[in-house]
């Protein structure tokens, strides 16, 4: 059977760090085992973006229609993803893609996926479900944190051999007697509200259209807001943590920012797609935001306006790249739940519930939209 990963490029640091699972040079760890099983195992990194990176030759095995992923694509029966450098899975790829049965993220989040056509062509989506939730919930809080507190401009200073208190102080603030919330209130969402529990947030809100259990609701001290305009403008921090999708592409736009809490903050670590890039800049610019954070998930172009986008007193950025959730120990648990996932496929055995996105030509999750 050939199984194709793609994966991405993890250069000298993978080499000196053999816990970088993901990378095309540590192969998840599961390159011998799928040998010694008689598999044939493509690992490849797909250039979708036309990323040009020091250490690589640009090579055009790595993009388009003659690249590895492509080729490979053709004949392969398993593909195996990660959400941090995806090769995109489209309609028309999937067409081709005769002997494909099933695609597992290794992560969580399959947006790269075109899984209406995934149900259509009966192709199996798995992810390993609550395999990061841990690690981007706790990146959430600290990304709260930093901009709440103003940090990033209060570090930048010291680098630039400077010393003042009031440039920074004039913008920091306690997270405590505030308000939070967070759109989608699942394994991650559900997560941060817990861990700020201890923080004394003047009220944790949520807007999900799946409610939680009245016990859940009060174990993480949660109120659920059904209109998300009116969700918004009663938050001081919104957080975005439900999947990219029909219903959340560009969610946050020009409109609904003007609905916020003048000088609110917004963290996202969930989908860069489920915010209007401009929109989001302008409103940074403005200071009806006081700050964003979060992570992108392409390899953002030099002038990509979030990468220097500032409020009206030069901070409010905490802007990274996508790796909230892929931490050295979120690595280890999703590669191990990605051998997992082959091995109840080789071996005919059900999945676990939990793991499966599309099914045998069926939707089997609620979480990525009202259908
Ligand atoms: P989950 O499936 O446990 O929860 C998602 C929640 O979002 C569900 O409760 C669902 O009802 C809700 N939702 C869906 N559409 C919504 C909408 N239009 N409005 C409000 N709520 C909506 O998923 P989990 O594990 O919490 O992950 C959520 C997302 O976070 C993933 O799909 C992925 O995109 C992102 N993620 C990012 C990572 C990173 O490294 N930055 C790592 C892991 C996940």
């Amino acid at each position: 059977m050939k199984v194709l990963a793609i994966l991405y490029n993890g250069f000298n640091a993978a080499v000196k760090e053999p816990r970088l699972l993901g990378t095309v040079e540590n192969k998840l760890g599961i390159d011998k085992w799928l040998a010694s099983r008689g598999h044939e195992f493509i690992g490849t990194f797909y250039d979708c973006y036309h990323l040009y990176h020091p250490l690589t030759n640009h090579s055009h095995d790595k993009e388009g229609p003659n690249s590895d992923f492509e080729k490979h694509l053709v004949d392969a029966e398993v593909v195996i993803t990660t959400p941090f450098h995806p090769g995109y899975l489209t309609r028309e790829l999937m067409e081709k893609a005769k002997n494909l049965k099933i695609c597992i993220t290794a992560g969580v989040g399959s947006d790269h996926i075109d899984l209406n056509a995934a149900v259509d062509h009966k192709i199996q989506v798995l992810e390993v479900t609550g395999s990061n939730v841990v690690s981007v919930a706790e990146h959430v809080v600290m990304n709260i944190l930093t901009l709440v507190r103003n940090f990033v401009p209060a570090h930048e200073m010291i680098e630039r051999g400077d010393w003042q208190v009031s440039d920074v102080a004039r913008n920091a603030f306690d997270l405590e007697g505030k308000v939070v919330g967070t759109i989608g209130a699942g394994r991650i969402g559900y997560r941060v509200l817990q861990r700020l529990v201890p923080f004394d947030c003047k009220e944790h809100l949520y807007y999900d259209y799946a409610k939680l259990p009245a016990e859940r609701e009060q174990a993480i001290k949660a109120r659920r807001v059904e209109d998300i305009e009116e969700f918004v403008s009663q938050c001081d921090v919104v957080t975005v943590n439900a999947p990219l999708h029909e219903g959340t592409r560009g969610l946050i736009n020009e409109k609904l920012l003007s609905k916020f809490k003048p000088g609110a903050w917004l963290v996202n670590t969930a989908r860069g797609a489920i915010c209007d890039t401009d929109a989001v800049a302008a409103a940074l610019k403005s200071g009806q935001l006081r700050g964003y954070a979060g992570e992108y998930f392409l390899p953002a172009p030099k002038d990509h306006p979030w990468r220097t986008m500032k409020n009206p007193l030069g901070g409010g950025n905490g802007m990274t790249p996508h790796y909230s959730g892929t931490t050295l120990d979120a690595q280890a648990r999703y590669a191990a739940g990605t051998k997992s996932i082959l091995e109840n496929y080789f071996e005919g055995r059900e999945q676990e519930p939990a793991n499966v996105i599309v099914g045998h030509g069926a939707w089997a999750t609620k979480a990525y939209g009202q259908r």
